[in-house]
């Protein structure tokens, strides 16, 4: 029997947000038991970050997480920051694409206003609780305390228990109940991923407990929040045809040519003139949104022909080659570091970013493995530490490229970190899970020189190292005491310096009998050691 278009579409339904990601939470980097307390952990961690930077204000973050069940944890995140007004908290917290960032161009941790609610959506789907929220929004008189869930066939908050306090508190503290979650001290674990943020944020204080009952407080180690970002305009070698379009019909300019240059960065006048010169076909003096997708197809291409200067790169907020030592040697202590900032560069074509690397040996850095130690890497993207889908990262595949063994270290067996962070406000996040950065060419190629500077640097701590230990460098070492002595003996007995040195050197031999070399090659080797 044949069945009418009408009767099929009876079941025709149009699915919320939230239903989308309650069926797919995978996409929100809920998946793996341990993997999604860590997304759990780093969604508030991230929020409270953005959050006190947003309002200039030293973070001060607090992380607890108990067991309640079998594979269920409850976790409270606190901070300092600026609170929630109560008019913003459900929405904020649970509505999916709500949020103060979504607008902006601008470098920050979070962007799509899913993180909050993604938690609030997990802790109901997995225990059936909604989160609890006590909050003191800064300038208002009162803080106040509510429960929230997720109304997922309209993607709404449902604001329950609301109470107000007179208690003496700063700031936001979430607490949520999670089911089909894990904790792990290990590499993938929510405590790594603490370590990791304080490595990366040295201006953070914060303090973890975890199940166990183990404390643990990572200690600010610099007094400045970090400078904020500037919002920045797009760059048009960054806009394909329909983003084009879409900015020219939004736009209040008067013309096209007006749109250019109020729009996007780097458009002068100058350069309007040369796009008028490429694009011949394209009138700029029409109005914006008279825009066709042949006039865009032909500008997109047009911008690709003029020479614009390099990107503005006050958009970016690096965290600094001293910060990144302070916190280097807070967290791992390592024995030697060498620590390379890059200037900003492209990629795909306009899109700025900059790569700060730093290689440490020695300490708590590397991996401790049975017998000895082995390499690792730690990845940043913006300052949040990158803890899952290593494999396709460009951070992975540029430090796995590069020949390590030429630069006299060995990952396999050393005790060696080694740190990239990549700053941009654009992250091409190879997944939505936003773990790993897509292998751009440009990216890939500006980690390997960053990690390679710094891999010479520890080549030459290491190599002055390997001397210093060798007896052959002990003998010219002393040797070159001897060569001191025998000069001012003579001078000052007038007895013939070669005899003297002669006397000195067949003493120190006893002692060395191994050893052989001139004084020269030391003192080259010893100033390299120190650079
Ligand atoms: N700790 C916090 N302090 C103040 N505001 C917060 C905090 N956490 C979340 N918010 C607000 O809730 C919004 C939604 O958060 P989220 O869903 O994680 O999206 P995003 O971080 O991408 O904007 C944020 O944009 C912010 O306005
Ligand atoms: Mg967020």
């Amino acid at each position: 029997m044949e069945v009418e278009a009408e009767e099929i579409f009876k079941e025709f339904k149009q699915h919320s947000i939230s239903e989308f990601f309650k069926k797919n939470r995978q996409m929100l980097g809920y998946s793996g038991m341990v993997r999604s307390l860590v997304t759990v952990v780093h969604e508030y961690v991230t929020n409270s970050l953005d959050a006190c930077e947003e309002a200039g204000i030293l973070p001060d973050i607090s992380v607890g997480i108990t067991e309640t069940g079998e594979n269920r944890y409850s976790v409270k995140v606190s901070d300092n920051g600026p609170g929630i007004p109560k008019e913003y908290v459900g929405r904020a917290l649970a509505t999916i694409l709500a949020g103060t960032k979504f607008h902006r161009y601008v470098q920050q941790r979070g962007q799509q206003g899913i993180g909050a609610a993604g938690c609030t959506l997990f802790s109901q789907i997995t225990t059936g609780k909604p989160i609890q929220v006590k909050t003191f929004p800064r300038g208002k008189k009162r803080a106040y305390s509510c429960s929230i869930a997720l109304d997922t066939m309209n993607n709404k908050p449902i604001v329950t228990d609301y109470a107000e306090t007179d208690e003496a508190f700063n700031g936001l503290e979430i607490t949520g109940e999670f089911g089909g979650v894990k904790y792990e001290k290990g590499e993938r674990g929510v405590y790594e991923y603490l370590r990791r943020t304080a490595l990366s944020n040295p201006h953070i204080q914060m303090k973890f407990v975890g199940p166990d009952g183990e404390e643990k407080i990572f200690v600010r180690a610099v007094d400045t929040v970090p400078e904020r970002p500037k919002p920045t305009r797009p760059h048009p070698l960054g806009l394909a045809v329909n983003d084009l379009i879409e900015f020219a019909k939004a736009s209040k300019s008067r013309k096209l040519s007006v749109f250019l240059m109020e729009t996007f960065s780097r458009v002068s006048q100058g350069k309007v003139e040369e796009l008028r010169k490429i694009a011949k076909e394209v009138d700029l003096e029409k109005s914006p949104d008279k825009i066709t997708w042949d006039d865009s197809e032909r500008l997109i291409k047009a911008f690709k022909e003029v020479r614009w200067i390099s990107p503005d790169p006050t958009s970016m907020v690096t965290i600094g080659e001293d910060q990144i030592g302070v916190a280097l040697k807070n967290i791992l202590a390592p024995e030697f570091m060498h620590i390379t900032a890059r200037k900003p560069a492209i990629f795909r074509g306009g899109i700025p970013f900059v790569v700060e690397a730093a290689v440490a040996f020695g300490g708590y850095a590397g991996r401790k493995v049975d017998e000895g130690y082995e390499g690792n890497i730690m990845r940043f993207a913006n300052r949040v530490p990158l803890m899952f889908d290593s494999g396709s990262c460009a951070i992975t595949e540029a430090v796995k490229g590069i020949q390590w063994k030429r630069y006299g270290v060995d990952m396999d067996s050393q005790p060696i970190t080694v740190f990239v962070n990549v700053s941009s406000v654009h992250i091409p996040y190879s997944g939505v899970g936003k773990e790993s950065i897509s292998p751009e060419e440009e990216i890939v190629n500006e980690i390997k020189l960053a990690v390679m500077e710094s891999a010479r640097g520890v080549q030459r701590y290491v190599s002055g190292k390997k001397m210093a230990n060798s007896e052959t460098s002990r003998y010219k070492m002393v040797m070159g005491y001897a060569n001191q002595l025998a000069s001012d003996l003579s001078t000052l007995t007038k007895v013939d310096r070669e005899k003297i040195k002669g006397m000195l050197e067949v003493l120190v031999s006893k002692h060395y009998p191994k050893a052989k070399g001139s004084r020269e090659e030391e003192v080259g080797e010893a100033k390299e050691e120190e650079g």
